[in-house]
């Protein structure tokens, strides 16, 4: 029985897919409601990075400092959950893409390692950004201590509450963690006015980064985003050309994908090589999966809206729970994200991806279900993935189906252990959005110039 697919270091990918060569993108809009150039961005991210996030070329060669740093964790594993799939009975093979191997814990350094490269490439000393769970924030930091950058995180309230360990593991890397809202910039301190004891939510954090960058006179300091970005969804691209490497050392190939989305860079990853495929004519469903609790995809309209609360960023067309939408305080914080990746919003457009929503507690249920067969104790937003896996294995059962399903592990939970103790306790609810929340929302990206509808 051959479980771990390993690659061999020579495998590694050299090149990321940039699906930008093979989709049509709406522009982002500057707040003239015109298309904004990329010279517009240059004070929040270096040039290097922006010339990559508007690329339209298929293949980008990936830097060999990158290489080398990446490969203290990659090529990662994949490998086939016998265990998952007796639990539940299924006929479906079930096959797991593990990204908590990397020194965070998840799939997030994967662009952080580049941010960082291109950054110091470019002269900058220091990287500003938000993080939700943590996991971002600590691949940053993590990454900037591999570069000789400085790093400043602006966590959301009820992460910072919930897992402390990360705060420190960002210092560990030489990171600096701050909770946010805070008192250091106007967005936090407009949040903070409107309310106190708010939880916040990665849409304020990330104002507050982008005004820290901006902010800074030395103009050495640039802002850094974990996920939304086309740069950011590049990068992760790694992940997807390895395991479809690894499925040829299988000897399979994968009917069904599957990933969690918060704003969309772990899904994105493993899917968009497959959904080059897809696109090309072959027969595979890919299901991004969300929490019911933060519904962008499944419930919230496609427009255009910005990516942070204080509106500092271009309007970017896709789906939207609305800026100022603060989602409840569910334990996949890396999850709670108003919008979604332009390219993800645009395929779900063009219904090349199938989204899905899940509840919190069948997301803890699934996870559970996977520490207690196969081991590794997942993340929360993993969770969500897992729950969807489970549905799809319990369907191939139902209908007595042999099929092929792939999902993305995005992360290990060891330091999201108090939601488990939570979910374990019994004290773990579900949280689903009412019509109201979505109206708004529709409001808010009726404000703006309504997105070509681009189909093929
Ligand atoms: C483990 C893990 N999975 C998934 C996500 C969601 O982000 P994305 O949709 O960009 O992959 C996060 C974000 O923090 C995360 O930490």
């Amino acid at each position: 029985m051959r479980k771990n697919i390993i690659l061999k270091h020579e495998d590694m990918p050299r090149q990321w897919y940039n699906i930008l060569a093979d989709i049509r993108l709406n522009p982002p809009l500057g707040p003239d409601g015109q298309p904004i150039s990329p010279e517009a961005l240059a004070p929040v991210f270096p040039m290097n990075l922006i010339e990559q996030e508007v690329s339209t070329e298929r293949w980008i060669d990936i830097p060999e400092p990158v290489l080398e740093v990446l490969s203290i964790w990659r090529p990662s594993p994949l490998f086939r959950a016998y265990n998952f799939e007796k639990a539940l009975k299924t006929p479906a093979k079930i096959y797991i893409k593990y990204e908590g191997c990397s020194p965070p814990g998840s799939h997030k350094p994967n662009t952080a390692v580049a941010q960082a490269y291109y950054n110091k490439a470019f002269g900058i000393k220091k990287l500003t950004t938000e993080t939700g769970a943590g996991q971002w924030g600590s691949a940053l930091s993590f990454a900037c201590s591999q570069f000789g950058l400085e790093c400043k995180v602006f966590m959301v309230r009820v992460s910072f509450d919930q897992k402390p360990y990360r705060k420190a593991m960002m210092e560990t890397w030489g990171g600096e963690c701050i909770a946010s809202p805070s008192n250091l910039t106007q967005a936090g301190r407009v949040a903070l006015e409107a309310d106190p004891d708010t939880p916040g939510s990665l849409g304020i954090a990330i104002s507050e980064a982008v005004e820290a960058a901006v902010s800074d006179s030395t103009g050495q300091t640039r802002y850094s985003l974990g996920s939304v970005l086309n740069h950011v969804m590049l990068h992760q691209t790694i992940i997807g050309l390895e395991a479809k490497k690894q499925f040829e050392i299988a000897g399979d190939s994968p009917d069904v994908i599957i990933g969690c989305v918060g704003g969309g860079s772990n899904f994105a990853g493993i899917a968009f090589p497959y959904a080059l495929d897809k696109i090309n004519g072959k027969n595979i469903a890919i299901y991004p999966v969300e929490p019911k609790a933060c519904p962008s995809l499944t419930r919230g309209p496609f427009g255009y809206d910005h990516g942070d609360t204080a509106k500092y960023t271009p309007l970017l067309a896709m789906h939207s729970l609305g800026h100022n939408f603060i989602p409840p305080a569910i334990h996949a914080g890396g999850l709670r994200y108003h919008g979604m990746a332009p390219t993800v919003s645009q395929l779900v457009e063009e219904e090349i991806f199938t989204p899905v929503a899940v509840s919190q507690i069948d997301a803890y249920k699934a996870g559970l279900l996977w520490a207690r067969s196969e081991g590794h104790i997942p993340a929360p937003e993993t969770c969500n993935a897992l729950a969807h896996v489970v549905a799809e294995a319990e369907k191939a059962r139902e209908e007595g189906k042999e099929k092929t399903i792939l999902a993305n592990f995005s992360g290990h939970g060891l330091l999201d252990l108090s939601a488990y103790e939570k979910y374990l306790s019994g004290q773990l609810s579900d949280l689903e959005l009412d019509e109201s929340q979505i109206e708004k929302a529709k409001k808010i990206l009726d404000q703006h110039p309504a997105p070509e509808r681009i189909r093929r």
